[in-house]
């Protein structure tokens, strides 16, 4: 485990220097000695301070033996920190102990910005390596400033909740059947109380969505509820996350490159999982609760067929034409319980369809919702999260399209607008409950690893929540 603390720069490695634009200094001039001698080394670099440039110097006069310089640009806000953390955190693997004045910029928010950039930065999966390259980065020092220490915890709580997100996502399906993903649910904190419901439970309570999608599974379904209700909160915001450990696309499958990260498909349920433990942990005054349908979505003698019908917890019933479209089954039953919790706010979150990923590409996830309202308290909780999400349209005249020959309607849309038919099903759901939802297929997984960002599951999503938690406590 990275250890953050503020401290003394003598004993460290290196010390890392942020350096604005035009090579003006950001903070911590003072332990770049013999300033001559480094603008030339500068100059021969091309260093000008450009975001994310970097430069080691040797300073065998200075209180460690080298400088490593970080470029700023011109103009900071908290994601370019964290981002400038990010990028430091993958260059100094080779470092023990790393002192930093970063933390000084003056901004709103530095602290956490440079730990929550150096933790997720510093991110690797191994469990799987039997030999993994290990960053010797053990420890980062943040030079000069008082009473550090709550900021850093609150950061360090809310990396947590990334960090466990991650995780679940990067684990392979084999190894995160639903009843495993639900005992680590249940294991999230003494502040939660949580409630799995098993097979048995689930067909009683009639989550016919769930049921329908794990109709083709060995391993049985789940359907957890995570209540976080400290005493004295007034405000209730339910989230909902996809759960599917896998998507092979059942009986309607998937071609062979697309089933190859189909383990992402519960990176909803990830993200809320690691967001109510990070809320839990920060002790925001709200109550929150957290749903997850768990299952994944096989192909057996008994999987769901196209043009079956299922009957979600709320009666209403979808004729599935495509077994593909499985999110939104398992989401309506999702959305359907959240509903009788009477929060203020739903938020869903989702890899939902492709074809948000092709709207609006990997690094940005869609954003529906049901009143303006709603929407512009999520869009500022995803800014001040530093996660990009676009607002997309419910359109009601495309309302048309999922009208179904013999149900209340079909799981899908045809064609166009994929992203938005997927969401005009999962309206239905809700009643009038002012509700939020998040596409997240392409954000929720990264092809490289880019600044705080790493190959793999991503944990979009995570900082949003919590944020949104954060802005009605
Ligand atoms: N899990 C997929 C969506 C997805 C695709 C996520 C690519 C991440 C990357 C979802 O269950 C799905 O397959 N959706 C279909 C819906 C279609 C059949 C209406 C899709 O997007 O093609
Ligand atoms: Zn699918
Ligand atoms: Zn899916």
């Amino acid at each position: 485990m990275l250890e953050i603390r503020p401290g003394e720069v003598a004993g460290a490695d290196l010390i890392v220097v942020p350096v604005y634009d035009d090579r003006v200094f950001a903070a911590g001039e003072a332990y770049v000695p013999d300033r001559d001698a480094s603008s030339r080394i500068l100059d021969a670099h091309e260093f000008t301070g450009a975001h994310g440039q970097t430069l080691f110097l040797q300073t065998p006069d200075g209180p460690t033996p080298e400088v490593l310089l970080i470029g700023l640009g011109d103009e900071v806000d908290a994601e370019s920190l964290r981002r400038a953390a990010g990028r430091v955190t993958q260059t100094v693997r080779g470092y023990t102990t790393v002192a930093t004045t970063l933390h000084q910029v003056d901004i709103e928010g530095a602290v956490g910005a440079v730990v929550l950039g150096t933790v997720l930065g510093a991110y690797s999966f191994d469990e799987y390596k039997s030999d993994p390259k290990r960053s010797k980065f053990a420890s980062l020092v943040l030079a000069g400033g008082d009473d550090l220490e709550g900021q850093i915890a609150e950061a360090e709580a809310v990396a947590s909740g990334v960090v466990l997100a991650r995780d679940l996502v990067n684990r392979p399906a084999a190894d995160k059947p639903p009843a495993a993903i639900a005992d680590i649910a249940s294991g999230l904190s003494r502040r939660v109380d949580v409630t799995v419901y098993d097979e048995d439970a689930i067909r009683e309570a009639g989550f016919g969505g769930l049921m329908a999608v794990n109709a083709g599974a060995d391993r049985p379904a789940r359907m957890v509820v995570m209540r976080y209700t400290p005493d004295g909160a007034t405000r209730t915001v339910a989230f909902v996350g996809k759960g599917i450990v896998f998507d092979s696309g059942g009986l309607s499958i998937k071609p062979v490159s697309g089933m190859e990260t189909m383990k992402t498909d519960m990176a909803g349920a990830a993200a809320v999982m690691g967001a109510v433990k990070a809320i839990a942990d920060l002790g925001l005054l709200v109550n929150v609760i957290g749903i997850t349908p768990l299952t994944e979505n096989l192909i057996s003698g008994s999987a769901q067929r196209p043009g079956d019908v299922m009957r979600a917890y709320n009666g209403k019933t979808i004729e599935v034409l495509n077994t593909d479209a499985e999110g939104r089954l398992v989401l309506a039953d999702g959305l359907a319980l959240a509903t009788e919790y009477e929060p203020d706010l739903i938020v869903d979150i989702a890899t939902l369809t492709g074809a948000c990923k092709v709207a609006l590409g990997p690094l940005i996830g869609g954003l529906f919702a049901s009143d303006d309202d709603a929407a512009d308290t999520v869009i500022a909780a995803a800014m001040a999260a530093g996660e990009k999400m676009w607002r997309m349209p419910l359109e009601s005249e495309y309302a048309s399209l999922i009208e179904s020959d013999i149900a209340d309607m079909k799981n899908i849309g045809g064609r166009w607008g994929g992203a938005i038919t997927a969401g005009l099903i999962l309206a239905e759901f809700v009643d009038d409950t002012p509700w939020v939802h998040l596409d997240v297929a392409g954000p929720a997984r990264a092809d490289k690893a880019e600044h705080y960002i790493t190959k793999g599951g991503t944990g979009f999503g995570v900082r949003t929540l919590i944020e949104v938690a954060r802005s009605l406590a």
